[in-house]
């Protein structure tokens, strides 16, 4: 039987799949940890086949392929659309879906039943959620219900509004001790792994010998197990706002435009199509076909 029968059925694993054991293992090692994000087929088989270790669809697709303002809009049943699209182009990395604002803060059960979702419907092998406080108790009644769960402190996009904008957090010495508070109560609660989002390296070199899960970092410093950045702001296909954090390693929405356009102007100066792109028709056949259209 396959390890991942779900509905989105992941294709067979060319390595080993990558198990919250082995990321555990490469924490021990010292070796890092690469995440990115995707949201489709073919991010999937992108991030496949560049031989990352977590591909988190994250509610980031709410801004980069659904065009909303944040990522509060975004719904479930929007994410699980993506998700198992994702589930479908992904074999050996481990997958991780974004439970969506207010999808599971208002109760336990809220959390179970929409972390459920994203397993048994977009083949997930496991959920991230956002904050600390009331946020620790959803990870662990998911975590009670066999789900694994990635914590998500500092930066917690889905309720900057309350942290007073897009902005590093954990700056003061109050606001960074209530971050490693979080962490370390979502490591309490069963998490798996942690993701720090935009807060200073020094708070991050002060909370990396705290914790024994695996630490992601994305705008956290070098000291984290690993890094996470997000598939159109490290290829350049999202043209809103990039973070501080974020490297370029491709300018690939220029290359499309240049494509698309070069496409555009070919049709409208009638070189395109070209014969190759054509197909043909027996002369003979073509006799008979006029033959009855006369
Ligand atoms: O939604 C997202 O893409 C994320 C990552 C940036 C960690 O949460």
């Amino acid at each position: 039987m396959s390890a991942r029968p779900n509905v989105a059925t992941a294709p067979p694993a060319k390595g080993k799949p990558v198990t919250l054991s082995s990321l555990a293992a490469k924490k021990a090692l010292g070796e890092p940890i690469a995440m990115v994000t995707a949201y489709d087929y073919p991010g999937a088989q992108v991030a496949e086949e560049a031989g990352v270790d977590v591909v988190l669809v994250g509610d980031s697709a709410a801004m980069t392929v659904l065009g909303y303002p944040s990522t509060v809009p975004v719904s479930v049943d929007e994410m699980l659309m993506l998700t198992a699209a994702v589930r479908r182009g992904l074999r050996t990395p481990l997958l991780v879906g974004d439970l969506p604002f207010g999808s599971y803060e208002a109760s336990d059960e809220q959390a179970i039943a929409t972390a459920q979702r994203f397993v048994k419907e977009a083949g997930c092998d496991g959920v991230k959620l956002e904050r600390g406080g009331t946020s620790v108790d959803r990870a662990a009644a998911i975590v009670g219900a066999g789900i694994p769960v990635m914590g998500h402190v500092g930066l917690t996009p889905q309720t900057a509004t309350a942290l007073g904008g897009y902005r590093s957090q954990g700056r003061t010495a109050e606001r960074a001790l209530e971050v490693g508070r979080d962490a370390l109560a979502l490591e309490a609660a069963g998490c798996f792994a942690i993701v720090f989002e935009a807060i200073p390296t020094a708070l991050t070199d002060e909370l990396m010998p705290r914790l024994e899960i695996p630490v992601i970092g994305i705008g956290a410093g070098p000291s984290t197990d690993g890094q996470v950045l997000v598939m159109h702001d490290l290829l350049g296909i999202y043209d809103g706002h990039a973070a501080r954090f974020v490297k370029r390693y491709g300018e690939l929405r220029a290359r499309m435009v240049e494509g698309v356009r070069a496409y555009a102007d070919d049709v409208r100066e009638r070189r395109y199509p070209g014969p190759e792109h054509g197909y043909t028709m027996a002369p003979d056949e073509l006799e008979r076909l006029r033959g009855m259209l006369d």
